[in-house]
């Protein structure tokens, strides 16, 4: 298996996906709908949801009952990315390559786009149950997501994260930072893929257990590439976590300590996923691997 073509497969079956979403337009609010489809079709790299319908897809799944949720995973992180880069927030002028959703609509609009794009991923969600009719799968799916996204959650580490800003905060704090505002989507949408596709409650803590380390280590290199990555190739401007005084892991422990304990994740991920005993396995081996050196 090569990953990087694996990567691109997957990656084009969200594209399509993502493209059939839009279809009425000539509304009076028609704004918002640009503004949300200028954030949700420009780009990124649509991991979460790749991981989403290839944890279903692990477990013996279909991928076909997983890409609807799937698509609802990719809107909340837009919606997330959107807010994150207000001017009240992280104050960011790039992201996927073009400017912020709030440089070109309103920033009341991208307030509301970020808003539309959350609902619109439980309008998916609760469809896909209803459709499925109301299949326990489905819900404990959703239950799991609306938990990963909300102020246990990913706000819950935005929220920390800013009111961290200016300030010393400890190693444990610093963890709790990441496992929320990041680890959080990841490990959900390897766990709703999973819980889709039928898996076992054994599989469904392994791919929990994987998507905790490969999700902080993600951030990890979120914060190591916001010094020394290339803007260009990040789609974002570097030295926003400078900008706003934020701990970083880098802060804490120093470039050679992130950059080394990276790999102590990726070991401890790797091992985790070989308890799967299927081939299918090696994707997720692969993609460790990838995360700790990822230059976008
Ligand atoms: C950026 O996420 C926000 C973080 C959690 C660090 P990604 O790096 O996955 O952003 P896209 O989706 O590829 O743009
Ligand atoms: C953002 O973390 C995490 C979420 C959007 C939930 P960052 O603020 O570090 O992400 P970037 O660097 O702006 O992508
Ligand atoms: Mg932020
Ligand atoms: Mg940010
Ligand atoms: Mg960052």
């Amino acid at each position: 298996m090569d990953l990087n073509i694996e990567l691109k497969k997957y990656k084009n079956i969200i594209e399509d996906e993502l493209k059939s979403i839009f279809i009425e337009k000539d509304l009076p609010q028609k704004k918002v709908i640009e503004s949300m489809e200028y954030s949700l079709l420009s780009g990124g790299k649509r991991l979460r949801p790749i991981l989403l319908i290839k944890s279903c897809e692990l477990v013996g799944g279909d991928i076909k009952k997983a890409i609807r949720f799937a698509i609802a995973m990719e809107m909340i992180h837009t919606y997330s990315l959107i807010h994150d880069d207000l001017p009240a927030m992280d104050d960011d002028d790039y992201r996927r390559g073009k400017l912020t959703n709030h440089k070109v609509f309103e920033e009341s609009i991208a307030i509301l786009a970020g808003d539309s794009l959350l609902n619109f991923a439980y309008e998916i969600m609760i469809d896909e149950v209803i459709k499925n009719n109301y299949s326990k799968n489905y819900i404990d799916a959703m239950e799991r997501i609306l938990k990963s996204s909300g102020y246990k959650g990913m706000i819950g580490g935005q929220v920390v994260d800013i009111l961290s800003e200016n300030k010393k905060v400890d190693e444990e704090t610093l963890y709790f930072i990441h496992k929320n505002k990041t680890a959080e989507l990841i490990e959900a949408s390897l766990v709703a893929g999973a819980i889709i596709g039928g898996a076992t409650k054994e599989e469904i803590q392994l791919l929990n257990d994987y998507g905790r380390c490969i999700g902080i280590s993600f951030q990890i290199r979120d914060d190591i590439l916001d010094i020394i990555g290339d803007s260009e190739l990040l789609g974002k401007d570097i030295g926003s976590d400078m900008k706003r005084d934020k701990t970083t892991y880098v802060s804490i422990h120093g470039m050679d300590k992130a950059i080394d304990d990276l790999n102590g994740y990726k070991e401890k991920s790797t091992n985790i996923m070989k308890k799967f005993n299927s081939k299918e396995s090696n994707f997720f081996i692969d993609l460790a691997q990838y995360l700790t050196k990822r230059v976008n």
